[in-house]
C-alpha cells in the first residue's frame, strides 16, 4: 500500500456529464457551473468537446462556453479533440489540456469515433503534434478499458496495446476509463497495471462510470496502486451516448468524502461542491445522483 497523501481530481461534468442530456442545457448553465466548480476548489475542469454536432448535439455550444468562462489562475481548462477539425476549432478558444479518446475496443472505436483503433490512432497523431507544438498539453482518454458494452470483458493487453499506441504518438498521460462501470477493483488494477507498462504513475487517472455501484471501490483498489489522479463527475452526472445504459461518473462529492475520511488532501471545499451539484441538479430538474450530497443535504436541513 503506496496511498498518496494528495489527489488531484477532474471535474467533467460539464463534458462527460452534460453530453448526454436529452434536453438543451442552455450555454450559461455549463458556463456557471464551471464558475462554481472552480469556486469549489476544483484546479482541473473537463469543460466540453469539439465533436460532430450530428454526434453530439449537446456539446455544439462548445465555442459559447468556452469564451465566456472567467478563467481563474491555476485552474486547467480541457476539451476533447478527436481530429485535427476539432483541434482547429478548439484552439482558437485556448484550452490548456486538449484530450484524445480512444478505445481498447474496436466495437467501441467504431460506434464512439467511427474508426478502428489503428485509424484513430493516425488521426490523433497530428493533432497531438499540433497540440503540443503550440505549447498544449495532450490527455488521451481510453474508454473500455475493463468491459465494452459491446465486446464484453476485455483484457489487460488491449489496454496496454492501446497505451502503448498513444505513448507513441506523444500523449503525455492517459485515463484508464471504465466506461461502463462494470469493473471491480482487480479488473481495473489489471488495466491500471497494464498501462503502467507505457506511463508513469503521474501520467495515469482514473476514470470510473458507477453503473454497477464499484467506482468508489474501484478508487479506492487505483490508490492503492498509488494513482493520485482522478476524473468525477459533480452530482454523477453522465453517461456516453454510445453505451447505452451506462450511468454518469462517480460523484465528486463523494471522491471528496472517501479521500478527506481518508486524511487525503484535495484542496475542494466540500461544502461549496455540494452546493455546485444543487445548482445544476435544479438546472436539470432531478435530485443529484451524490449519495454524499443527499446525506449532507438532510443534514443541512435537520
Ligand atoms: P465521421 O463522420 O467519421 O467524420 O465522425 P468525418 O471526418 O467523415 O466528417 C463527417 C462530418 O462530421 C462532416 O460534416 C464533418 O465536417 C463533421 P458534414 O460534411 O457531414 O456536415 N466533423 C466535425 N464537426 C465538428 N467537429 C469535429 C468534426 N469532425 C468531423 N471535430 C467524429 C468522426 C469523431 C467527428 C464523430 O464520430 C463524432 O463526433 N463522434 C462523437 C464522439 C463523442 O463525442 N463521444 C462522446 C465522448 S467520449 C466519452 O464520453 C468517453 C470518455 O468519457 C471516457 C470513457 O468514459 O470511456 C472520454
Ligand atoms: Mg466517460
Amino acid at each position: 500500500m503506496k496511498l498518496p497523501s494528495r489527489v488531484q481530481l477532474i471535474d467533467v461534468g460539464p463534458r462527460d456529464g452534460l453530453q448526454n442530456e436529452k434536453q438543451p442545457v442552455p450555454a450559461a448553465i455549463k458556463v456557471e457551473l464551471v464558475h462554481r466548480l472552480q469556486a469549489a476548489g476544483l484546479k482541473e475542469i473537463e469543460v466540453t468537446s469539439y465533436v460532430s454536432p450530428k454526434w453530439v448535439p449537446q456539446m455544439a455550444d462548445n465555442r459559447e462556453v468556452m469564451s465566456a468562462i472567467r478563467r481563474q489562475a491555476g485552474v486547467r481548462y480541457s476539451v476533447l479533440t478527436p481530429n485535427l477539425k476539432g483541434f482547429d476549432a478548439a484552439v482558437a478558444d485556448r484550452p490548456d489540456e486538449i484530450v484524445v479518446f480512444g478505445a481498447a475496443s474496436e466495437a467501441f472505436s467504431q460506434k464512439n469515433i467511427n474508426c478502428s483503433i489503428a485509424e484513430s490512432i493516425e488521426r490523433f497523431a497530428p493533432v497531438v503534434e499540433a497540440a503540443r507544438a503550440a505549447g498544449i498539453a495532450v490527455r488521451g482518454a481510453m474508454s473500455c478499458t475493463v468491459g465494452c458494452p459491446y465486446e464484453g470483458e476485455v483484457a489487460p493487453e488491449r489496454v496496454g496495446y492501446l497505451a502503448g499506441l498513444m505513448k507513441g504518438i506523444g500523449v503525455q498521460r492517459v485515463d484508464v476509463a471504465d466506461t461502463i462501470g462494470v469493473g471491480t477493483p482487480r479488473k481495473v488494477q489489471a488495466a491500471m497495471e497494464a498501462t503502467l507498462k507505457h506511463f508513469g504513475i503521474d501520467q495515469v487517472s482514473g476514470h470510473f462510470h458507477d453503473t454497477y455501484g464499484q467506482a468508489l471501490s474501484n478508487t479506492l483498489a487505483a490508490l492503492e496502486m498509488g494513482v493520485w489522479n482522478f476524473q468525477s463527475s459533480v452530482s454523477g452526472l453522465g453517461g456516453c451516448p454510445y453505451a447505452k445504459g451506462a450511468t454518469g461518473n462517480v460523484a465528486t462529492e463523494d471522491v471528496v468524502y472517501l479521500l478527506h475520511g481518508m486524511g487525503i488532501a484535495t484542496g475542494i471545499d466540500l461544502d461549496a461542491l455540494v452546493d455546485a451539484g444543487v445548482y445544476i441538479s435544479e438546472q436539470l430538474g432531478r435530485p443529484t445522483g451524490s449519495r454524499v450530497a443527499r446525506a449532507l443535504l438532510a443534514k443541512r436541513a435537520g
